[in-house]
């Protein structure tokens, strides 16, 4: 099944195999595309991935949690975009955009030594910040940023964009019970902490249109105390079903729970696919297409996946680092991913670019 062609909300995919966001270090500066950033994808669409998500791209320049990330939050930045996906579509490639708002997990260093913002000022012991609570105007302005964001990625050419929804950024830490302590529409039962997400699909939305591709990629489970549980992650993906969202993809963790999105030393089948059993949950309680993340590291426990139907898709992002051609040599009978989770990827400070260190 891994190499049948899937329709993803009008997106032709020559394979069930999507390149999970990550984040490449390669724009310059100021967030611009750069020639090192398109040879990088184009590799990438060479290598025979179905769908390519790029790595989190900036809405708003609160929310800058990395150097050299993709920024998409002016008009600017809109052809530079358009060579990249140029490049791609010419390598029969499709190409996604994530978009993205740091909230809490950013640093004063690259936000012009300002706190980060969030929902509620919840200390966060593994960057040892306390963010600034949000005010309401502010939240008005970044769910604007993000419909904005979208509409430049739609002139663009993107097949699509993808709402980081997921590990502990802002979008998530409105979900999140742990994150969001606030008392107003944005917070204080599930039905408000859904507010941001509800209102940031809506402005996403009314900008473009109705038959555009609006994915998700959100927390099966938060994996701190009183964060985001399957449960509840099932409900959020239900009200998102009614919203019309086209495909959610499955992960977990923020910063403060460790490493739980890109855990490491993934060496034995029995650890591959860590967050199987909340895809396989959204599956079962809702009928939206679902993508499993984390882990997946051999095509035959990618095929089981597929056929046990506990995802529509299967998303890989530390193996692509490595060998961006892993597709191909799935297809030609390669059978596990050369990547042992390592995480020296992850280094992010020490790196020049985002790369495989064992090569
Ligand atoms: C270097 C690196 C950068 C990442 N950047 C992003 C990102 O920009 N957006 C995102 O949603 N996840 C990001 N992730 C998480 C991955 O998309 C993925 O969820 C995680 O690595 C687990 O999948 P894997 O086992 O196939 O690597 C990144 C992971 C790595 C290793």
């Amino acid at each position: 099944m891994l190499f049948e062609p899937y329709n993803l909300a009008g997106i032709e995919l020559k394979n069930r195999l999507i390149r999970s966001a990550t984040y490449e270090k390669r724009a310059d500066i100021d967030g611009f595309v750069t020639d090192a950033l398109i040879e990088f994808y184009k590799d990438l669409a060479k290598g025979g991935i179905g769908l390519i998500i790029t790595g989190n791209a900036l809405v708003h320049t609160s929310g800058r949690s990395v150097p050299q990330m993709i920024c998409i939050h002016n008009d600017h930045y809109i052809d530079k975009l358009k060579r990249l996906t140029d490049a791609v579509h010419r390598h029969d490639g499709k190409i996604v955009i994530q978009l993205v708002h740091g909230g809490r997990q950013c640093f004063p260093a690259l936000l012009g030594g300002e706190k980060p913002i969030a929902p509620s000022e919840v200390y966060d012991p593994s960057t040892k910040i306390t963010p600034r609570e949000m005010t309401n105007e502010e939240i008005w302005e970044t769910i604007e940023a993000f419909g904005d964001a979208a509409r430049r990625a739609m002139y663009a050419s993107f097949d699509g964009i993808q709402i980081h929804g997921a590990h502990g950024y802002l979008v998530s830490e409105f979900l999140s019970p742990h994150t969001n302590r606030r008392k107003d529409y944005w917070g204080g039962d599930a039905e408000r902490r859904f507010h941001f997400l509800e209102e940031t699909y809506k402005a996403i939305r009314k900008e473009v249109g109705d038959n555009y591709p609006v994915l998700i990629k959100m927390n099966g489970d938060d994996f701190v105390e009183n964060g985001l549980n399957p449960e509840e992650s099932v409900k959020i993906a239900k009200r998102l079903k009614e919203l019309g969202i086209d495909a959610i993809e499955v992960s977990g963790g923020m910063y403060e729970s460790g490493a739980k999105t890109a855990q490491l030393n993934i060496l034995k089948t029995e650890q591959e696919a860590y967050f199987r059993n909340s895809s396989g949950l959204l599956k079962k309680e809702t009928d939206i297409p679902v993508i499993l993340v984390g882990g997946i590291r051999s095509k035959a426990i990618a095929e089981d996946i597929l056929e046990k139907k506990d995802a529509d898709l299967i998303s890989i992002s530390r193996p692509l680092i490595r060998e961006p051609d892993l597709p191909n040599k799935f297809m030609a009978g390669k059978e596990k991913a050369d990547c042992i989770s390592c995480n020296g990827c992850m280094r992010f400070q020490k790196l020049d670019v985002v790369k495989c260190t064992q090569i």
